[in-house]
């Protein structure tokens, strides 16, 4: 089957590490699957004129229901979608979003959700029969790059070391210019916290590898896989208690969380001086990692899924 994947593909975002991750998986069942960026179409027109190509598409898939989803509404082509981060968290709240929502997932054969807190609230706010939506976690691989430039870490990391040992590097690309710019601001401000430009994330899981800790102080919903590969990759994870945090990390386990600022040192002094803990929840985070996020069952679930898209042959 030639499938179109839809999502937004940022370069090296983690949706983007996401979409490459199902296609190869798409891919390795046997089908075609073209994965396109959703910024490279204005309208749903120029999506029929893709897909009307030859051979035509048979089938679609799409990360994000009202940024990708909306565009395959209007084609005559099976479809399935995958919950983004801001579909249930965000986009929902928009009333004129939710109604193009709702159609969305009405068409679609199939839906992927995350997680099951996550199913359970589309189902909720969408209004979806309980049989469509699929939990499938994301699957987890970590892979460290051999070598890899890294020089303003280093650079700003010696300087600094000088009179503080503590030192926090936001990493990532700018996505959101005004969010970019208010973030810059604050933190030329703060001592000790760096920014970095995003890296390839061979590279970004080998600069993890060499922290202390990976802090995810994120107030808005989502489900991280950077904090999934930090366990992955038995760094000990510091994230906020916001609900999709707490879905992979239980506290004192699998790592630690907290809600103000005052918490997250008492937090990070507890795992510096604390060996024990330290090792604990690296080993239950590695653990929780392979039991929760196995790249094979992810493989294995989205192979079954794609069956659902081939047309009904004979309607009878
Ligand atoms: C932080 O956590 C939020 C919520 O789980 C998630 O949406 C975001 O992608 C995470 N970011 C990083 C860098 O871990």
């Amino acid at each position: 089957m030639k499938v179109l994947f839809l999502a937004c593909l940022s370069p090296k975002t983690g949706n983007h590490t996401t979409a490459e991750r199902i296609r190869s998986h798409i891919e390795s069942a046997g089908h075609s699957c073209e994965l396109r960026d959703v910024a490279d179409f204005h309208s749903p027109a120029d999506v029929a004129h893709l897909v009307s190509q030859n051979p035509p598409f048979e089938g679609a898939l799409a990360i994000h229901l009202f940024k990708a989803g909306r565009l395959l509404l209007d084609l005559r082509l099976p479809f399935g979608v995958i919950f983004g981060g801001t579909d249930i968290n965000e986009d929902v709240k928009d009333e004129q979003k939710r109604v193009v929502m709702k159609q969305v997932l009405l068409k679609a054969r199939f839906a992927v959700a995350f997680t099951e807190k996550l199913k359970e609230e589309a189902e909720f706010v969408l209004v979806s029969p309980d049989s469509k939506i699929y939990v499938q976690p994301q699957g987890i691989q970590t892979e460290e790059a051999e070598q890899f430039c890294w020089t303003e870490f280093l650079r700003s990391s010696e300087w600094h070391s000088e009179n503080l040992h503590n030192i926090l590097i936001i990493i990532g690309p700018k996505v959101d210019p005004a969010l970019t710019a208010e973030v810059e601001a604050v933190v030329q401000r703060a001592a000790g916290v760096f920014l970095a430009q995003e890296r390839s994330q061979q590279e970004l899981h080998a600069a993890m590898k060499r922290c202390f800790a990976v802090v995810n102080s994120s107030v808005s919903e989502g489900m991280s896989a950077a904090i999934l590969e930090a366990m992955d990759l038995r760094v000990p994870v510091l994230v906020r208690n916001i609900p999709g945090n707490a879905a992979v990390v239980k506290h004192g386990v699998t790592g630690l969380l907290f809600s103000s600022p005052q918490e997250f040192v008492h937090q990070s002094q507890r795992l510096l001086s604390d060996q024990e803990l330290r090792e604990r929840v690296v080993r239950s985070g590695k653990l929780y990692v392979e039991e929760h996020h196995s790249v094979k069952e992810e493989r294995e679930t989205y192979q079954r899924l794609m069956d659902k898209l081939h047309k009904v042959q004979f309607l009878t």
